[in-house]
């Protein structure tokens, strides 16, 4: 370890217990972009995180554009060199049952090496990775910092084209770090130079009139349940594959491989479930469409009356690859479903939210300087890794600022449960990710290229 790194990473143990406490300040917000009932609570959430970017001495702002969730906007205090911006979302996804977490969602509680609590990573930790990058260098930033803290990024970021021309000059930088997705595993940290697009599209079905008993006339009458259910099947292929023509992408084969034991043990795959798909595991989760049923209006199984139904309703999860438009998308999986859905149905489709697929390249000067500090501060050799995940603001900041290098780095490791119950954060990683930032800014800011 160099003498500089060493400086930093003492003085990162400094801040930290502030940086924590922060944290789970944040933590304690209901952040909930997608529920109106929390609206005030996205509010606060971005006021506390201004707070937290001004008492390090930054000038700050929190805006809304169009009627969209609250961003914290930042910058340092001017020098000579380059800009650098630092992008995280304070919003948070829903608890889902509240009562299945261990501890309460909206109370960081630490177990073991972990700080468990909604949004403990994604991604109020990585708001968490900036403030302690600031707050280690101090007087000493040598670049220009900007902050962009979105609100919305959980339900595709609504107001972000617009966020982006109204306050595109506080926003304009050299490098970006955005610094919400996943490390490979822990102890190999990570950059990640794909993500797929994403479609949020909802699927009404009609076949009827109005409902009818379903012994009166089942067997003769279609049903808009039945019909809808046999369209989604057709999405697949027996293997569990994406059937669709037009949502392949160029079929890149990514540069890492998961051992099958590694991802059963990972997402927690019981030995009788078989994995879906084909090819390599990675190219599936990163270089390859998915779809994924995440909702239906179908009733509950505890109301359901013996009826042919009229209208059925469901939602999907569409993962697009690099390389696929998502307007082309839609296109392709509604005239699909229109193809299959039995019974001459009528299929509409609505986008309720999409993103771009990303592709970034791993031979900027940035992308060199970034790996450095990451295998300083992590003392490991650091991977190039896809993501299934998605995060609209990336493309629509490559059509912003098409000479910007961005930088995805992240917080997560394989057992973060993101979305889910019992979401947590490595804190030794989380650690490790903070100096790596600091190193990041401090070196970007002495102009040093490599590492
Ligand atoms: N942090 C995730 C993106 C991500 C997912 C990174 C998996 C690495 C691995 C981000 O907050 C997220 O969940 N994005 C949404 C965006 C969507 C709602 C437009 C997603 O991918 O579902
Ligand atoms: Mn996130």
């Amino acid at each position: 370890m160099s003498a500089r790194t060493a400086e930093l990473a003492g003085r990162l143990e400094a801040v930290l217990p502030t940086v924590l406490e922060r944290l789970a300040d944040l933590v304690a917000v209901p952040s909930v972009s997608v529920d109106p009932a929390h609206r005030a609570d996205v509010l606060r959430s971005a006021r506390q995180s201004a707070e937290a970017f001004s008492d390090l001495g930054l000038e700050v702002s929190v805006v809304s554009v169009d009627g969209g969730q609250p961003a914290v906007l930042g910058r340092s205090r001017q020098v000579e060199g380059p800009t650098v911006l630092l992008y995280a979302h304070h919003d948070v996804q829903p608890t889902g049952e509240a009562g299945s977490w261990t501890s309460q969602p909206f109370t960081a509680t630490r177990r073991g090496d972990r700080l468990f609590g909604r949004g403990a990573a994604d991604d109020k930790a990585g708001i968490g990775v900036h403030l302690a990058a600031l707050a280690v260098l101090g007087p000493e930033l040598g670049c220009n910092v900007r902050i962009l803290v979105e609100g919305e990024e959980e339900i595709g970021s609504p107001s972000l084209p617009k966020l982006l021309v109204e306050h595109g000059e506080a926003l304009a930088a050299d490098v970006v770090v955005v610094a919400d997705s996943v490390n490979w595993a822990v102890g190999t940290p990570s950059l990640t130079t794909s993500l797929r697009g994403i479609l949020d599209l909802e699927v009404a079905v009609s076949v009827l009139d109005h409902d009818l008993h379903s012994g009166a006339w089942g067997g003769a009458v279609p049903d808009a349940a039945g019909a809808l259910v046999r369209a989604v099947a057709s999405l697949y292929d027996t293997d569990g594959s994406v059937a669709v023509p037009g949502l392949a992408g160029p079929g890149l084969t990514p540069g890492v491989e998961y051992d099958e034991q590694v991802l059963r043990a990972d997402a927690g795959i019981p030995a009788t479930s078989s994995l879906p798909g084909r090819g390599s595991l990675t190219s599936r989760l990163w270089r390859q469409p998915s779809i994924t049923l995440i909702g239906t209006d179908l009733p509950a199984v505890g109301d359901a009356a013996h009826v042919l139904r009229a209208r059925a309703t469901a939602r999907l999860s569409v993962r697009i690859p690099p390389g696929v438009v998502p307007e082309a998308a839609v296109d392709a999986v509604t005239a699909h479903l229109r193809a299959h859905v039995p019974h001459g149905a009528t299929v509409t489709t609505t986008v309720r939210a999409c993103a771009h697929p990303v592709d970034l390249g791993d031979d900027s000067p940035a992308h060199a300087v970034m790996t450095g500090a990451l295998r300083d501060a992590w003392e490991a050799e650091p991977v190039d890794i896809g993501v299934g995940g998605s995060i609209p603001l990336i493309h629509l900041l490559a059509e912003s600022f098409p000479e910007a290098t961005v930088l995805v780095t992240a917080v997560e490791d394989p057992d973060t449960r993101a979305h889910g119950i019992d979401e947590s954060l490595h804190l030794g990683e989380f650690r490790r990710a903070c100096l790596a930032e600091a190193l990041l800014l401090d070196r970007i800011g002495s102009g040093l290229a490599g590492s």
